[in-house]
């Protein structure tokens, strides 16, 4: 309802693309009713329930935990199950939903993230600990060394910052920041062994010095998080990365002392 009491029609825009009917793609609008608190996801599947069955989305958690449902909104990528669709409302009562943008697409608003998890896959973006960790033991970190990691395991891996990056849309080779943040995770965990390996392998032309630091993975991730300058810490722990392996080995000597 309107301020004024009375229902308030909106349109969503969606953008369609059937591969087995659709030379490209097109838009679709379609009016709902804005009811208080509905959320963009709220709209597509008010949409899919009630007017066009075959408009196709990702979502699951609905709590802006999962990262499915990462789209692009009025021309920025966004989780939509956490975005009201009020607050995306032109002054014409429009929003305009795509899917992610570079990224191959599938059908309507779900695109090919298969290169996104395998340039993931690239940096091992699991933790390698030293062979004297007990698995069933804890260990002692610091509150400094969980600061200097600036929540970068808050990532929720939607694609929102790889999708907007400049630098992926001209070369499918670059790792990309959502890897590049998984990889400073590690380098940055002291109870990870590999620090060094990991840093050899980010040292290449594809890795830490293809970035090019326009920053619109810091504009588009939905956690607030700040790749860009993930990756420029990797790009200095790079240069003295024997030192850095040094380092944990001797950090290792502590860190490997079970809590009583
Ligand atoms: Fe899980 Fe939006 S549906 S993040």
């Amino acid at each position: 309802m309107s301020d004024n009491g009375k229902h308030t029609n909106v349109i969503v825009r969606i953008q369609r693309f059937n591969p087995d009917n659709d030379q490209k793609p097109r838009m679709q609008d379609f009016q709902i009713e804005l009811k208080p608190g509905t959320t963009i996801l709220d709209a597509l599947q008010e949409i899919k329930t009630h007017q066009d069955g075959s408009v196709t989305y990702r979502k699951s958690c609905r709590h802006a935990i999962c990262g499915s449902c990462a789209m692009n909104v009025n021309g920025k990528n966004e989780l939509v199950c956490k975005t009201p669709l009020r607050e995306r409302l032109d002054k014409n009562g429009v929003c305009t939903v795509r899917p992610l943008p570079y990224l191959p697409i599938i059908k309507d608003l779900v695109v090919d993230r298969t290169a996104f998890w395998e340039q993931y896959l690239r940096v091992k973006p699991w933790l390698a600990p030293p062979p004297t960790v007990q698995t069933d033991r804890e260990y002692r970190v610091s509150q400094e060394e969980v600061a200097a990691i600036r929540n970068a395991e808050t990532c929720i891996m939607c694609g929102a910052c790889y999708s907007a990056c400049q630098v992926i849309a001209l070369n499918k080779k670059y790792i990309g920041p959502h890897a590049l943040l998984k990889a400073f995770l590690r380098v940055l965990d002291p109870r990870d062994a590999i620090p060094g390996e990991r840093l050899a392998d980010l040292d290449g032309s594809d890795g830490v010095y293809r970035c090019h630091t326009i920053f619109n993975c810091i504009d588009a991730c939905p956690k607030g998080l700040n790749p860009t300058e993930a990756i420029e810490t990797l790009r200095k722990l790079a240069q003295r990365r024997l030192k850095v392996e040094e380092e944990r080995l001797e950090r290792q000597k502590t860190i490997t002392e079970p809590i009583a």
